[in-house]
This record gives structure tokens, sequence and C-alpha cells, in this order.
């Protein structure tokens, strides 16, 4: 009996094992269980991440699952700037635009519209007339009025806040001297903000600038802010793009940053988080309008991130969340620009055809140890 049993046993045992390995196999374990940013943060701000039409149109799926299961606010990454809306003085292309607030609508998320007034990617002939001479004043305030009404006013209710007025400022903290400043003049923000302002009454409007962590460009902006809201212009926000490098901005200039645009009674929104992990040719300061050849030394990370490299990215990545969190009463969201590493303007700036590693999820869409870097700052 014994040894009847034994020899089920041997007999019943092997086959377990082929079961169990033919089971891992057919089904293979589910993912390890990684809790949504977006609950994770649920309690200290929004979590956002700019979008490319590969994701609402719904091509790139795994680009979708990622964004449908871990942000709850989307911003488009190119397709609400006037080049690519209003490409023509008479002609609006509305069709990206509308695929993207619907995927925002259909998940329930914060939309926000970027930008209506930038100095890059707005074509040359809205500041000209059609002999190529500088319109007046009056004409370019009605073709921002014109723009603003049709492009906020189609979105009214449904986009919830908009980078009404992007990078008006230099680096030393001086106004930009854009065309926009040049043909309306200094008031140029002011305007902008009160046709968004009645295109949707309803819509959030912020100022969004980049390196405000610069001590003089963060003055500039204070003084810009003050000068807004004296002249009663309906501002809800600043956005601090934070394109940051390994080491810069310190965490000391960032909570200073931060502190001094809370102070002004604004809510605090980051923008366009990323971390530059590659080589920059320029120094941190510098407008970094560089375009220079590629060069092994300034790719060295073609074939992955080492290790040592991916612990420093989340090293950084814990840092920053922990400025976020200390002012988590003033921010109320922090946007990636971007969502996997391959999505990344990265790759592709301050040089062509580069392999970068800005975001928290890799190329396969695999949640890198940055990912948990800042979940676990939220303990
Ligand atoms: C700026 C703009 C964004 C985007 C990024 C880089 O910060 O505000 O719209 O162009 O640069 O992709």
């Amino acid at each position: 009996m014994r040894q009847l049993k034994a020899r089920r046993l041997r007999i019943v045992f092997p086959a377990l094992g082929v079961i169990c390995v033919l089971a891992a196999v057919t089904f293979p374990a589910a993912p390890q269980q990684q809790r949504a940013l977006k609950d994770v943060f649920k309690d200290d701000f929004k979590i956002g991440a700019a979008l490319n039409p590969g994701h609402f149109f719904e091509r790139n799926k795994l680009g979708v699952e990622i964004v449908s299961t871990h942000f709850n606010s989307i911003t488009p990454e190119n397709v609400l700037k006037w080049a690519l809306v209003h490409p023509e003085p008479k002609r609006y292309d509305f069709a990206a635009p509308d695929r993207f607030v619907e995927f925002g609508e259909r998940r329930g998320m914060f939309i926000v519209g970027h930008t209506l007034v930038w100095h890059n990617q707005t074509p040359r002939w809205v500041f000209e007339d059609e002999d190529g001479k500088p319109v007046s004043r009056e004409v370019l305030l009605q073709r921002l009025r014109e723009h603003i009404f049709t492009v906020a006013g189609r979105y009214k209710g449904r986009i919830h806040g908009w980078d009404v007025v992007n990078e008006a400022l230099n680096q030393d903290g001086t106004m930009r001297q854009s065309a926009w400043f040049k043909i309306i003049g200094p008031d140029y923000l002011e305007q902008a903000f009160r046709f968004a302002h009645e295109a949707d009454p309803s819509a959030e409007l912020y100022y969004n600038d980049y390196d405000l962590e610069l001590p003089a460009k963060r003055a500039g902006g204070v003084e810009l802010i003050k000068k807004l809201k004296a002249a009663g212009v309906p501002i809800a926000g600043v956005g601090l793009q934070n394109h940051n490098l390994m080491d810069w901005p310190s965490v000391a200039d960032e909570d200073a940053t931060i502190a001094a645009f809370a102070a002004l009674g604004l809510k605090v929104h980051i923008t366009e988080l990323d971390v530059d992990v590659l080589p920059r040719t320029t120094k941190p300061g510098a407008d970094y309008a560089v375009d220079v050849p590629v060069t092994p030394q300034l790719n060295p990370y073609v074939q992955g991130l080492p290790d040592a490299k991916q612990a420093a990215l989340a090293k950084r990545y814990a840092e920053l969340f922990q400025v976020y969190l200390k002012h988590r009463d003033a921010i109320e969201r922090v946007t990636f620009w971007g969502v996997a590493d391959g999505d990344s303007w990265l790759n592709n700036w301050p040089m062509k055809g580069r392999t970068n590693y800005p975001l928290l999820f890799d190329r396969s869409g695999k949640a890198k140890p940055a990912f948990s870097a800042i979940t676990d700052a939220r303990r």
C-alpha cells in the first residue's frame, strides 16, 4: 500500500510539474502590479502627459494603455499650436485637436490647451501684410482676437485650462523681443488673456515658460505676473516647464521658484517635465538654440542606459517629486512631456537622432526605476 502511494506520488508530482510549466507558458505571470500614478498622487496634484497623434488617433496601443492607466490630464504636444491649427489666414485644421479633446473627454481627463500665443511654430503670415511688411498693431490684435475666439471658442467648456502665452521672457528676465512684442507692444499678453477669457470664461488661464528657476528670469516672471494681476488680467496659474537636466535646476532653485509664484496667489503647474540624460553642448542658462552634428560621445547610450545611469535618473526624479510634494498645496498638476522614452522630443533636440531616456516608461512601455522612485517619494 505504502509502495503504491509512493509510486502514485512519483507519478503525480512530475505530472504536476509539467502542468505548472505548461500553465506558466500559456498564462504568463501577470505583470507586477503597479499602482496608477494618478492614484498615488490623487491627494496631491493631477498627473499629466503630453500626447502626439499616435496617442489620440489610438494607433499607438501601448501608449494609449499607459495614458489611460496612469494619467488624468493631457496636453497636446503640437496640434493646437498656431502653425498646425491655423496654417493659413482663412484655414483652420481641427481634425487632430478634435480627436485630442474627445480622447480626454472619453476618459474624464483634465484637458489642457497649448498654446495660444508663442514666438515659435507661428506662421510668418500672421505678422505680415500681402507685401511681406509688418502689419500694424490694430491688424495683429484683430488677428490674435480672431484666432483665440475661433480656437478657444470651439472648445469652450471642454478644454479646461489654456497656456495663453508661452515663453515671453528672455533668460535675463527682460521681455523677449518677439514679433508680438514688437508689433503690439508689451500689453500683448494682457490682450491675449482678455481675449481668452472672453472666448471661454470657464477656462483657467496660464502663463507658461522654461528656466524660470534662473534667479533673473524668475524675478522677471514675478514682475510680469504682478503687472498682469495689477491690470486685472484673469490669470489662474503659472506653468513651469521643467525641461530638466540631471544636475539642473538644483532642488533649492526649484523650491524657491515654486514658492515665489505660489506667493503671488497663483496655482503652479509643472507643465513639460522631462530629464535629459545626454550630454549638452550648451551651458544651462543659455537659450538652447543649437544644432550640432551628433558624435558617439554626444550619443553614448544607443544600446541602452547603463544601470548606474538608470539609478541616477531615478534619484533625480525622486528629488524633484520631493520638492513638488512639499508644495502640494500650490501645485495643481505635474505633466510629463511625452509618455515613453521613444516619444520624446529630446531624441531630436538639441541634436537630431540621439537615443535619450528622459521619461518614466522605456521604449517598450515598461516602467523604469524612476517610476518606483517617484511613487516611493509619496510614502
Ligand atoms: C517648449 C514648448 C513645447 C515644446 C517643447 C519641446 O517647451 O512649450 O510646446 O515645443 O518646447 O518639445
